[in-house]
């Protein structure tokens, strides 16, 4: 029997995987949630005859989507498509999220960005009055991290944004390396008071490659209880 949340991310997953018709394209997301949508899709890949093209956002996410049978593209291949699903780590009454926990967020921006519709899957848990409880992920290079770091640093500071601590993802005793070889650095922040301005901000600074946050972009949210209800926002 699945745990409580475990309930509540396959049954979000179940539901958003009905929105997959034959001949489309989608996007697949990253994460543990994304993974419940995956084999649900595999199922009805191999069970129903369900005919699309995946477009997955990660490594991780391409080689679980291979091992059910679902037919992978890339997206240059795919080049717009008619869906994604994907988790989030927060989403807000407006249905802007922060993502990234998976450290996958930005071949998940890109594709979401290419994607008629974007579906967020997630547990209830996931639900925020204000982003930013959870600390918001910045893709950066390699190359001069630590003095990208200063930069958030002080512009944060210059912009009396709350909490400023910033660490830097690990992996073990090394830097955490995203699918694009760039590291992560986590942005503790408390809440998040204008998050469009924040996020065109990160994306101002040299070395900043992208940010978790997703504002505009996600139409429909999923909502999973862990009795198995669901509830949909749009
Ligand atoms: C991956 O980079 C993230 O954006 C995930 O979508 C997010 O972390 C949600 O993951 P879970 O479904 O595992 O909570």
């Amino acid at each position: 029997e699945l745990s409580p949340i475990d309930k509540a991310k396959f049954v979000a997953a179940r539901r958003a995987a009905d929105y997959v018709q034959d001949g489309m394209r989608v996007g697949l997301g990253t994460g543990s949630t994304a993974a419940w949508l995956v084999r649900c899709l595999g199922e009805m890949v191999r069970e129903d005859g369900l005919r699309f093209r995946g477009v997955p956002t990660s490594s991780r996410t391409a080689a679980l989507a291979r091992e059910e049978g679902i037919d992978v593209v890339g997206l240059d291949e795919a080049r717009w498509l008619d869906l994604t699903i994907d988790g989030a780590d927060e989403f807000d009454t407006e249905l802007n999220l922060v993502k990234g926990g998976g450290g996958a967020l930005l071949q998940e921006k890109i594709v979401a960005a290419a994607s008629d519709q974007m579906v967020v899957i997630a547990d209830a848990a996931k639900e925020v009055a204000h982003l930013g409880a959870f600390p918001l992920p910045v893709e950066v290079v390699p190359f001069g991290w630590r003095t990208t770091q200063a930069l958030v640093t002080e512009t944060l500071e210059a912009m009396d944004v709350l909490g400023r601590e910033i660490t830097l993802r690990m992996n073990g005793s090394q830097p955490f390396v995203t699918d694009e070889g760039n590291y992560i650095l986590d942005l503790h922040l408390g809440r998040i008071g204008n998050a469009r301005q924040l996020a065109m901000v990160l994306n101002q600074m040299p070395g900043v490659v992208e940010n978790g946050l997703f504002i505009d972009i996600c139409d429909t949210v999923i909502v999973g209880h862990g009795d198995g209800r669901i509830e949909i926002r749009d």
